[in-house]
């Protein structure tokens, strides 16, 4: 059995302030809980007052991104030191959003998953095909090129510790969800990969996360495929009571 994970990615939302505010709020609706991960994924100023306001409770916090480089001159960057010291659990890698706009690639995304694992932090790691490559049928080889390129050179021990999410571009922030169906095929074929990749015991170890456009009203419908494991929530995990929500689909 795979234990699920409930992600929530804020992006760019919530200083220190609203963020110790959520998470004070978020703690008693989650407090029993015990069924599934939860993680929030928190801007870099706030990762330390959410896992400041985290203690005693079982919320574990990410960062949205890091650099590969332990330490140097990479202006505006942020090391996976940096972020182990800040308490985090976890870290993002490969949003759609860095793909799109900051020029995140496979080969930035494999130098960070290892950079993360080394650093002991749980890499969750997102691939996801845009419109136009649905609509053109290529949306199982864009997932395979970006899953093997984010994997390269890790061992079946390093792949053991690492979170997939499966976030198709149309559906981020759009309302528009992929059918439980549709995920679940994505997730399948993932997997598929990962057997090929790895082994099929690790594959089927893999915990899959779907996101985009995740609420409270259709994640049930999303956790009642066993392909699915869990979710990567934005907008609906800006809101306490809508995020436990999810968290208690
Ligand atoms: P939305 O839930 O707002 O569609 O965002 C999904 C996402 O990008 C999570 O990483």
């Amino acid at each position: 059995m795979r234990r699920p994970v409930i992600a929530g990615n804020w992006k760019m939302f919530k200083t220190q302030a609203e963020a110790r505010a959520f998470v004070i709020a978020l703690k008693p609706l989650v407090a029993n809980s015990s069924h599934c991960d939860i993680v929030i994924g928190a801007p870099f100023t706030a990762l330390a007052a959410a896992v400041d306001a985290a203690r005693g409770s079982a919320i574990g916090i990410a960062a949205q991104n890091m650099h590969w480089e332990k330490e140097g001159a990479f202006t505006g960057e942020i090391s996976a030191k940096m972020i182990v010291e800040a308490g985090c659990s976890h870290v993002i890698i490969g949003h759609s959003e860095r793909r799109q706009f900051f020029g995140e690639t496979d080969v930035t995304v494999n130098k960070k998953v290892k950079a993360a694992l080394d650093a002991e932090l749980v890499p969750i790691v997102c691939v996801g095909e845009l419109l136009a490559e649905r609509e053109s049928g290529r949306t199982e080889m864009v997932l395979e090129t970006q899953f093997i390129g984010g994997m390269a050179g890790l061992t079946a021990q390093q792949f053991s510790r690492i979170i997939i999410a499966y976030e198709p571009v149309w559906a981020i922030g759009t309302g528009r969800t992929a059918t439980p169906e549709m995920a679940a095929e994505a997730h399948r074929f993932l997997r598929q990969v990962a057997a090929a990749k790895f082994s099929p015991e690790r594959a089927a170890a893999l915990r899959i996360l779907y996101g985009g456009s995740v609420k409270p009203d259709n994640i049930k419908g999303l956790m009642a495929q066993v392909e699915i494991d869990g979710a990567l929530v934005g907008g609906a995990s800006l809101d306490a009571n809508s995020f436990a929500s999810i968290v208690n689909f």
